[in-house]
Order: C-alpha cells, then sequence, then structure tokens
C-alpha cells in the first residue's frame, strides 16, 4: 500500500451565483486526489482560489477588494498560489495576471479540469492566464467533493443564448451546452450515495434544456426525482420565454419537485422588456404566473428585477411597481442596472444617475418587504415540511431548516434533528423567514414514512 498523500491546505472564496457554488464544489472534487484538502482558513493554505462573479461592477469590486486583502498574507507565505477563476477570470484573463503580481494563476469558466496542469506550472514559478471557453475537455464531468453535505447543486447545462441587453453571462461563460441526461442522472445518483438529500439543479435558462439524446427538461425531471435516496429537487432559473405547460405539469405532479420557482421579469414595462431582448411581455409573463399559482399549491415565487435600465422612465419604473401588486412574490432579488462590458446596453443612451437608480431601488425594496412580510404573516397556523439543516444563525436552542417551498423556518430543537425532514406549526412570518414549532408527535409519524 502507499503512502496516503499528504495534506495541502486549499481555500476557496466564492463569489457570484450557484453556478459558481457548484463549480467551486467541483474544484475540491478535483484537487483531492492530489492531496489538496479544504481548510476554513487562508492562513492554513498551501492553495486559494478565488472564484469570481463580473454580473455587475459592485460584484467586480468586491473580488478586487478581497484581492487586495491577500497581499499582504502572499507576502508573508512566499510559497502560498493564489488562483482566479471564474467569470471575471474569463472577462479579464491576462490583464488581471499583468495587473495583480501576487496571482498566480487565471483560469476561466471553461477550464476548470485542467487545474492540475495549472497549479503544477504555476509552483513552477510559471504563472498563467488560460481562458479558452468550450474545448472538447470542457464538457467532461468532474468529479463530486469527497463531503458533499445534505444539500448539493448539479449544473445540467453551461452558458447562455439569450443575450439580455444589460448581461455579460453569455460572454463570461460562453453558448449554451445541455449536459447528456445519463451524466446528469449518475452524478445525481452519486451525490445521494454520498448523503446528499435535496438537489438544485442549474442552467441560465433550464426551460430550454435539450438532452442531446432526446427529451426536455421536464422528462429530466420525472427522471432524477427516482433517484435513489434524493428527497427533494429544485432548479434555477428559468427564463419566461420558454417556460412551459409541461413543466407546470411536472412540478404539479412530481412529489420530490419542490413548490418553488424562480422566474425573473426583470421589469413591468413591455417598453423596457423590449430593450433588455427578454423577447416576453408583461401580459405572457403574467399568465405563467397565474397558470403555476393555479397548478401548483403552496408555490413560492420568486423573481429578479433591474431598475434604472437605460431609458427608464418613471412610468416604466411605475409599471415595475405595478407588477410587484400583481405578482406579490414571495421573494425578490433586485439590483440598479450596472453597464458591462461586451453588452449592448452598455452603448445604450438615456443613462440614469446612481441617484435616480438608487431612490428607484429603495422604494420597490421597501414595497417588497412590505409584501413578504405580509404573505409570511399570512402562513401563521399553517404546518410546513422542513429539511432541518443545521443550528439557526442567531439564537440558542435553534435549528433551522427550508421548507417545500424555499422557505428558511427557524424553531426549537436539537442536532439530532438536523439531517431529517419534520413538521413545523408556523407561529410567526418576518421579512425573510418563519418562525415556528415543532410538532413531536408528527415528527415520529413523518419518520416511519418511506424516505
Ligand atoms: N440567467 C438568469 C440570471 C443570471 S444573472 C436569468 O435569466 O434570470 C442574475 C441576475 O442579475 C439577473 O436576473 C438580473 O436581474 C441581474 N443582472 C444581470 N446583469 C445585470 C446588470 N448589468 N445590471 C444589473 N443587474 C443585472
Ligand atoms: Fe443573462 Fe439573460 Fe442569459 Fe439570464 S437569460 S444569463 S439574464 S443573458
Ligand atoms: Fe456572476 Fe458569472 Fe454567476 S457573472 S452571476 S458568477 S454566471
Amino acid at each position: 500500500m502507499g503512502q496516503p498523500t499528504p495534506s495541502r491546505g486549499l481555500y476557496i472564496a466564492t463569489f457570484g451565483c450557484q453556478m459558481n457554488v457548484y463549480d467551486s464544489d467541483r474544484m475540491a472534487g478535483l484537487l483531492a486526489p492530489l492531496g489538496f484538502e479544504l481548510v476554513d482558513d487562508p492562513e492554513h493554505a498551501e492553495l486559494i482560489l478565488i472564484n469570481t462573479c463580473s454580473v455587475r461592477r459592485s460584484a467586480e469590486h468586491k473580488v478586487y477588494s478581497y484581492l487586495g486583502q491577500l497581499k499582504e498574507l502572499k507576502g508573508r507565505r512566499g510559497r502560498l498560489l493564489i488562483g482566479l477563476g471564474g467569470c471575471l477570470a474569463q472577462q479579464e484573463g491576462q490583464r488581471l495576471l499583468d495587473q495583480v503580481p501576487h496571482l498566480d494563476l487565471v483560469f476561466g469558466t471553461g477550464v476548470i479540469h485542467r487545474l492540475p496542469e495549472l497549479i503544477a506550472e504555476a509552483a513552477a514559478g510559471r504563472r498563467r492566464a488560460l481562458t479558452e471557453l468550450d474545448g472538447p475537455a470542457a464538457a467532461a464531468p468532474l468529479p463530486i467533493p469527497p463531503r458533499p453535505g445534505i444539500k448539493a447543486h448539479l449544473t445540467v447545462m453551461r452558458g447562455c443564448d439569450n443575450f439580455c441587453a444589460y448581461c455579460v453571462v453569455p460572454h463570461t461563460r460562453g453558448r449554451e451546452h445541455s449536459r447528456p441526461a445519463d451524466e446528469v442522472a449518475a452524478e445525481a445518483a452519486a451525490l445521494c450515495a454520498a448523503g446528499v438529500r435535496e438537489i438544485t439543479l442549474l442552467g441560465q435558462n433550464v426551460n430550454s434544456y435539450a438532452d442531446p439524446g432526446g427529451g426536455d427538461f421536464a422528462d429530466l425531471l420525472a427522471r432524477l426525482a427516482d433517484t435513489p435516496g434524493l428527497w427533494r429537487l429544485r432548479f434555477v432559473t428559468s427564463h419566461p420565454k420558454d417556460l412551459s405547460d409541461r413543466l407546470v405539469e411536472a412540478m404539479a405532479s412530481q412529489e420530490r419537485v419542490m413548490e418553488q420557482i424562480h422566474l425573473p421579469a426583470q421589469s413591468g414595462s413591455d417598453r423596457v422588456l423590449k430593450a433588455m431582448n427578454r423577447r416576453y411581455s408583461r401580459r405572457q409573463y403574467l399568465d405563467k404566473v397565474s397558470r403555476l399559482r393555479r397548478r401548483v399549491e403552496g408555490l413560492a415565487l420568486g423573481g429578479d428585477i433591474i431598475v434604472g435600465f437605460p431609458g427608464e422612465t418613471p412610468q416604466d419604473f411605475q409599471a415595475t411597481m405595478s407588477l410587484l401588486e400583481t405578482v406579490r412574490y414571495d421573494y425578490l432579488f433586485s439590483f440598479k442596472y450596472s453597464d458591462r462590458p461586451f453588452t449592448r446596453a452598455a452603448k445604450m443612451n438615456g443613462k440614469l444617475s446612481e441617484d435616480i437608480k438608487a431612490r428607484r431601488l429603495a422604494e420597490l425594496q421597501a414595497r417588497q418587504r412590505e409584501i413578504s412580510l405580509e404573505t409570511h404573516r399570512g402562513l401563521v397556523g399553517r404546518v410546513l415540511e422542513v429539511l432541518v439543516e443545521g443550528p439557526a444563525k442567531h439564537g440558542q436552542g435553534l435549528v433551522a431548516g427550508r421548507s417545500r417551498c424555499g422557505r428558511m423556518v427557524n424553531f426549537t430543537g436539537g442536532p439530532d434533528l438536523i439531517g431529517r425532514v419534520v413538521r413545523v406549526r408556523i407561529t410567526e412570518g418576518r421579512v425573510n423567514s418563519l418562525v415556528g414549532r415543532l410538532n413531536q408527535e408528527e415528527v415520529q409519524r413523518h419518520d416511519t414514512n418511506d424516505r
């Protein structure tokens, strides 16, 4: 028997969306056979990888400021290697290496599988930036992380072909590619065999998923729902233009598909939607929302909104405010429009001041907070099924988990409940979470279920 490989500390800082969380997990899986083991303090790392986002300028700033903080550490520990990957790496490439002397390697979103080779080169003093997208090997599946936990992400498609006028993602992630359903199913099975119970499927637009062997996203959901050991299946993101009736029916009929959908509208004004190149109207969006709400009982519907897109008039903004009233989102992510490189919107006329954008955003967020609070208070008295994830962030003796509809629920309970699905009666609604009380009897009844 060979000697076990001595452990080398790996610290991964992840910015941005769940795709990056998935990719970071895969980096850990890929580097584990080389002896790299995740540490939770960069001080103990031999290698630091920063997985970056560039969706808005603020996201980019966060990365640069984090990178700045690492300069001192690199100065103190000469053998430490620092690598930067993800969307900012894809966007900037060699420029980053030129500008940041304490960076040892830069790797784009399509070359994660080449990390072992890039790290070896960096260790030998050769700094490289690699940003090719869509090479043949890029499509090969990467190993799952050694200890994946109870929840995991699974990317079912990469890239995006939609070219929304404001968005950098098609440029940082390349063209859309669906992974074969067989490969996705094998990865889901491996995750569940390692103890995962909840999987979130990822794609910039999962509704346009197309198995190269035939089959759409509804078929994929039906197939994955049967994965042994899997309790819960979620997915993000749904582009409204591609949300099919088949998918709505799959959500309505599959017990293991959770009652949650993220359906970004971006704006409530037809004029702005057109300028954004979203390819649906306010009416079409609202029709999909009502169909979903009608068919999927207990559905939580979330979205994204951009305020202050170039040329957005006060009337356009009011149309977005009224969309909030009509849809009554369960949760909403909202952003000030931000110019991005390579995008059409960046070259448009009618840019709004930061001040106007900030005021519109504050107004929108204040109203959404009221709506979320009203909705959450309306859930008081209801019993929700919660997958317990761990101790609550705040408060002694409390545990926290998510309901089927994705809401965070805090309640009194011990660590024995972690990893179990329990039924919790809601006693209080807050803006971003719920508080409840565990029903012991219902826990026992539930645990005897065939899970
Ligand atoms: N594929 C997903 C979104 C990915 S980006 C979708 O189509 O919904 C996540 C969110 O960031 C977008 O939904 C949008 O609301 C926001 N966003 C993207 N580019 C932006 C920009 N240039 N300025 C402000 N917000 C932006
Ligand atoms: Fe960006 Fe639009 Fe693609 Fe979403 S669908 S990633 S917003 S281009
Ligand atoms: Fe950011 Fe790239 Fe995701 S730009 S939002 S990390 S796809």
